[in-house]
């Protein structure tokens, strides 16, 4: 495939004087900081993860730091961003960097993608902004970006035909090594600002010119992709038992499936299972239901409050814990807006 003139040299001259200059995981070669940037990208919004990654990095200033903590604290500190998996690998990869590599981050994209949580376009993100490594990023933004750019249209959803795009990814990074992190954070900054996925803005695209999918008036047919995810809804009653002192009963949850890891009311498939967890006999209040959705999953959630007397508590695993405790606590983001009441 003829590859656009000059493509790398326009993104790099666009990215400096239009990018994104002064994110605080920008202007560093700390591959924690770098490390931990891109974890918390991958699915979280930039102004989201402008106000987590500093409180972050104050309770964790380094991979020792995280790798030595307890689950339960990088847990709580995640709270609210989802995807919790993330949290789970982000300590794992931290203890492995401690165990494998001597607490040093390794350089190269292809050991950093051994690394519990760095897939290969995050093995590459790193190896770029950090130590000028020749190698290119694939994210669902530059996907985007590129297959409109070279006019690409097979089907993403056929593993060949990625794997084909991630060649001409290669093919398109700039010759020299000293531009890449300026180059990489220019795709993610395109792809972010200005080729969005429902608007376009060619106007102010510095590859416009070289452009197939603007040649052919047609930006918004790229990419193509046939498989849709299906869908799927599950509904979860939650029992919110509270106790005289104000305490309110946790459960962690289990180490697979929804929640996993994080400190939970308990949760029952039906109203019956939810009401026979409950021994005394108190006075069921059934708070209107709503709807929480997921990347792949709504969930329709069902709490209801009862009031216990005296110290034992419903009849599912857990504990009892005081007001002052639980919001320090990682807690489902719906879950700890409920208790919050709001
Ligand atoms: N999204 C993913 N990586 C990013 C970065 N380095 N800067 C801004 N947004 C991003």
């Amino acid at each position: 495939m003829n590859l656009p003139d000059g493509f790398a040299r326009r993104m790099v001259d666009w990215q400096l004087l239009h990018g994104r200059q002064s994110l605080p995981w920008q202007n560093t070669q700390d591959p924690y900081r770098v490390w931990l940037s891109e974890i918390m990208l991958q699915q979280t919004q930039v102004t989201t993860v402008l106000d987590y990654f500093p409180r972050f990095l104050g309770r964790f200033p380094d991979v020792a730091a995280l790798a030595a903590a307890p689950q339960d604290d990088v847990l709580a500190l995640w709270s609210g961003l989802g995807y919790y998996s993330r949290a789970r690998n982000l300590h794992k990869c931290a203890q492995e960097v401690m165990g494998r590599f001597g607490g040093v981050f390794p350089r190269r994209a292809e050991d950093l993608q051994t690394l519990p949580g760095i897939g290969r376009s995050t093995a590459a993100a790193i190896a770029a902004f950090c130590f000028q490594e020749r190698s290119a990023i694939l994210d669902g933004n530059v996907k985007r970006v590129l297959t409109r750019v070279l006019g690409y249209g097979a089907d993403m959803a056929v593993a060949k035909n990625e794997k084909a795009l991630w060649a001409l990814a290669q093919d398109l990074l700039p010759e020299q090594a000293a531009d890449m992190p300026r180059y990489t954070q220019a795709l993610m900054d395109l792809g972010a600002t200005v080729c969005l996925p429902r608007k376009a803005q060619c106007e102010a695209c510095p590859v416009s010119l070289v452009c197939r999918a603007k040649a052919q008036g047609e930006p918004l047919a790229y990419p193509v992709k046939t498989r849709k995810l299906k869908r799927s809804s599950a509904t979860l009653w939650l029992l919110w038992a509270v106790n005289a002192q104000g305490q309110v009963w946790l459960q962690k949850r289990p180490e697979k499936g929804i929640w996993a890891g994080l400190f939970s009311l308990p949760v029952f498939e039906s109203e019956s299972d939810l009401l026979a967890a409950w021994p005394e006999g108190a006075e069921p209040q059934y708070i209107p239901p709503w709807k929480h959705v997921l990347t792949h999953r709504d969930l329709h959630l069902h709490p209801v409050r009862m009031l216990g007397s005296g110290q034992s508590g419903p009849a599912s695993e857990g504990q009892w814990v005081d007001a002052q405790v639980w919001p320090g606590m990682g807690l489902p983001a719906p879950i700890r807006l409920l208790l919050a009441g709001e």
